[in-house]
């Protein structure tokens, strides 16, 4: 979900709703607004699309100069216009906004209940604003302290008072939040794009803090009422970075810009030479690098999928164990986690709400915590002790493709220091996989110029509903991104499968026509996967080939080939993800899906 607030002296409408527009990646099943207007406090909330809220207010405005929004991606209670937010309470004087979850509401509400609230949707948030109004006792800001502390749970706020209406009250308990300060006028946001319109002034709200905004100015606050002074945060980079740039959507865009991603990812990284590695982002020392004698990588999504070549990597490069896991599974199997496990927890946004549960269980186990994300200053980014940033710039699409191949990337770098410390591998080796590292941008360069044939394989496909992705070792990691990819976009049912593993049970389900994409990119695997391409072909799929562009064996033996520039085996997946990127990009186009924002997906989910 996504919030956002404004007090000052235009009409709070336009700017709610701008803000929502550039929040709806945090999910977009309702959306909702309520304004101070000359009538009170009155709200407007609508079912789907933030344009579906659009319209209903172009035909009912609300105008005001005070009003909070909420986009929502739904986790108590289905999509509805009464489940959207902003909630009242039954006297209608307050109006909340929240993003996350109150897991005590259940028992938070019989209470209520009991004590005569009138409750009219099924969601979480409605309690909040209940109890506010219940501790109401002429001091807004008491009373959402004294709410706070009954609710457990992760959340941010937004709160408005009809007895108070020069007041904006927000609160952020682990779910992000910013304020955003101008001149005469004031803002809240879940992120910084959603106010960046207005003001480049911001306060990074931190766990506990709360702030109160009237329209002179902002008080940032303790949750226990201790006055907080913080240095304004100038926000210096472009809002036209995050627009679409002539592409016919943000994903596209993305995939366009992953040379560029790859370029600024490397960056600084490696020496002018090119022959080593450099971190000086890292706190992690030498000494404690000759420690670590297991790593564990956990992450959600896109970013498990970059985490399985990082294992790879890591594994090969640095010989050290490692283990990963999907966060949401992570901290509920016991791991063995030591003062030398070191954790690397992955994500684009910094944000999802299950890869920060398990960052802290390492943290509370010992372990040292390194965090590979794409945005400066998030959650992730703040709690861990070490951070990798990668440069792919603002990802709106809610499938993520530069953001996972940048991941690629900073892996790859980090597999090389940690070799390069340990001594595990010669420093001739190293240069030999850095110098191939630097020639990836133009690679990928040279397979965007080929889209034209995977377009033609996509509208193909698209027919089908259901087709399969094998590969062995790596290329079976990037098969599962692809599938992953295809699904969340096309929504044509897909499966993963290691190549070898087949004809142990999967292989029952190919049948004549079934389209397969056969990713083959590792030398010492090449030929038992071709026999296994041989198996399916046998059984009459339609099999896409991806290898490196001379291997005969492989292009006799499918239906149709792309051919990726030559790298090494373990940067194959830098080059192979974009193929399948591509496919899915393609397939759902030819469907006519909205490519950017799936049904029943957002691109940060901050609950768990
Ligand atoms: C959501 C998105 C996925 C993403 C995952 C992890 O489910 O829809 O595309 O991979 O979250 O997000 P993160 O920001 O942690 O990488």
């Amino acid at each position: 979900c996504g919030i956002v607030g404004y007090i000052g002296s235009q009409n709070s409408q336009e700017i709610l709703l701008e803000g929502l527009k550039k929040l709806e990646y945090r999910g977009y099943d309702s959306a909702g607004i309520a304004v101070f207007t000359s009538q009170g406090l009155e709200i407007s909330k609508a079912k789907g699309r933030i344009a579906n809220l659009e319209a209903q207010l172009n035909d009912a405005p609300l105008r005001g100069s005070a009003g909070i929004g909420h986009t929502r991606w739904a986790t108590h209670g289905r999509p509805s216009d009464v489940n959207s937010h902003p909630h009242t309470d039954d006297t209608q004087k307050f109006s909340v906004v929240h993003n996350g979850i109150i897991e005590n509401y259940i028992a938070l509400k019989e209470e209520l209940i009991a004590a005569g609230h009138v409750f009219v949707s099924e969601t979480d948030t409605e309690v909040i604003s209940h109890l506010i109004a219940d501790l109401y006792d002429g001091d807004i800001v008491v009373a959402v302290q004294k709410a706070v502390k009954r609710l457990t749970g992760a959340f941010a706020l937004g709160v408005l008072t009809e007895f108070e209406p020069d007041k904006l009250v927000a609160v952020r308990l682990a779910s992000p939040l910013i304020i955003g300060v101008g001149e005469g006028e004031n803002f809240i946001g879940s992120d910084i794009p959603a106010i960046l319109e207005y003001t480049r002034d911001v306060y990074i709200l931190q766990d506990g803090e709360m702030a109160i905004l009237t329209r002179e100015g902002v008080e940032l606050r303790t949750l226990e009422g201790n006055y907080i002074s913080r240095e304004l945060f100038h926000v210096d980079w472009d809002i036209v970075t995050a627009e679409k740039a002539g592409y016919a959507h943000f994903m596209l865009k993305e995939i366009h810009e992953q040379p560029k991603a790859y370029r600024d990812t490397m960056g600084s990284r490696i020496d002018a030479a090119g022959g080593k590695i450099i971190f000086n982002e890292l706190k992690l020392t030498p000494e404690q690098i000759h420690k670590i004698d297991r790593v564990h990588i956990v992450a959600c999504g896109t970013a498990y999928h970059a985490g399985l070549i990082g294992k790879n990597a890591i594994e090969r490069l640095a010989r050290i164990p490692v283990e990963i896991d999907v966060a949401s599974e992570y901290r509920y199997r016991s791991p063995i986690i030591t003062p030398q496990t070191l954790v690397i927890v992955v994500s684009q946004s910094g944000e999802t709400a299950d890869t920060l549960a398990a960052l802290r269980e390492a943290k509370r186990c010992g372990a040292t915590v390194l965090a590979i994300t794409n945005v400066v200053g998030s959650t992730v980014a703040r709690e861990a002790d070490d951070c990798i940033i990668t440069w792919a710039g603002p990802e709106i699409a809610v499938a993520s493709t530069k953001a996972y191949s940048s991941q690629l990337i900073a892996f790859y770098l980090f597999s090389l220091y940690l070799a390069q410390v340990k001594k595990t591998q010669s420093s001739e080796y190293i240069t030999e996989v850095i110098t191939a590292l630097r020639a990836l941008p133009e690679q990928v360069e040279t397979i965007l110029g080929q889209f034209e044939q995977i377009k033609n394989f996509a509208e193909e496909i698209s027919t089908h509903s259901d087709l399969f992705f094998i590969g062995r070792g790596m290329d079976y990691a990037v098969a599962q991104e692809g599938s992953l990819k295809l699904k969340e976009i096309s929504y044509i049912h897909s499966e993963a499968y290691a190549a070898g593993e087949l004809k142990h049970g999967t292989l029952a389900l190919i049948e004549e026509g079934v389209p397969v994409i056969a990713l083959a990119t590792q030398e010492d695997l090449f030929e038992k996967t071709v026999s296994n391409i041989k198996e399916v072909k046998a059984r009459g799929a339609n099999v896409l080939g991806i290898s490196a562009e001379d291997e005969h064996e492989m292009i006799k033996s499918v239906d149709q080939h792309f051919a990726i520039p030559k790298t090494l085996g373990l940067l194959t997946p830098a080059l192979s993800v974009i193929p399948l990127q591509l496919l899915a990009y393609y397939a759902s186009l030819a469907l006519g899906n909205d490519v950017d924002k799936p049904r029943n997906l957002a691109k940060s989910v901050t609950v768990e």
